[in-house]
């Protein structure tokens, strides 16, 4: 189950951040007991890890790094949606607090962690993800919906993750930006030979006088 939601990556990392269930890999009679403490303790694991996949993609090139995040939009948005779903025909509130079920954890769980990575996927690399997003008209929404889903968890997520929430909204325009708004995260990628070789040459951003800055949706 696990094997064919992890990423693997081309460094000798395997990383299988997308889909682990909060109490580990083990069968539900022997699932220790989760607590909203619990849980706020391995979603500070979670998130060690989310960072150290990002710092992964930062150091390879685009060619490599879009590859990689064309994987990861795929397998987040489906988790987002999967488990939205699973939430919503249990008919759980998320306003009641973290579920005290194993099955609506992992769902809760999963949801609150692919945004986060989410979120720090876009601020980090923008211009690749709206180009592998713009195949994916629902994003927008699923994150919207998403970082709105992770106000109801405020005992449990770290302060700073609201401040990475706030900046991600920011960045998409889900919230307006505030005059100031400057994306700290913007990591800018060295460029392999081979890429945007389908591209039409228009879109080559570093000839001629005419820049845009940025890549349209
Ligand atoms: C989550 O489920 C609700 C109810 O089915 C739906 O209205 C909402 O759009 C869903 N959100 C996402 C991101 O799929
Ligand atoms: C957000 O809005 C800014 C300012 O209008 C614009 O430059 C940027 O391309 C927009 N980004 C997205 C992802 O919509």
């Amino acid at each position: 189950m696990l094997s064919n939601t992890c990423i693997f990556l081309l460094a000798p990392v395997i990383l299988c951040i997308f889909l682990i269930p909060v109490g580990g890999t083990a069968e539900d009679e022997e699932r220790p007991k989760i607590t909203p403490k619990i849980y706020a303790s391995v979603f500070v694991r979670r998130r060690e890890e989310h960072k150290l996949f990002v710092k992964h993609l930062a150091s390879s090139n685009y060619e490599k790094t879009y590859k990689m995040l064309d994987i990861a939009y795929d397998k987040i948005l489906e988790i987002i949606k999967d488990n939205n779903m699973t939430l919503h025909q249990s008919g759980y509130v998320a306003s009641t607090g973290f579920p005290t079920e194993s099955r609506l954890q992992d769902s809760v769980a999963l949801i609150i962690e692919n945004i986060c990575l989410g979120g720090d996927l876009i601020l980090h690399f923008p211009e690749i993800s709206y180009r592998i997003l713009k195949k994916q008209p629902e994003w927008k929404q699923i994150f919207d919906w998403g970082t709105q889903f992770l106000n109801n968890y405020a005992h449990i997520l770290s302060e700073q993750t609201y401040q990475m929430v706030d900046l991600f909204r920011q960045e998409v325009n889900l919230t307006k930006r505030s005059p100031d708004f400057v994306n700290p995260y913007y990591t800018k990628l060295p460029m392999s030979e081979t890429k945007e070789k389908k591209r039409p040459p228009k879109k080559k951003l570093k000839r001629g006088p005419q820049l845009t800055g940025r890549v349209e949706l």
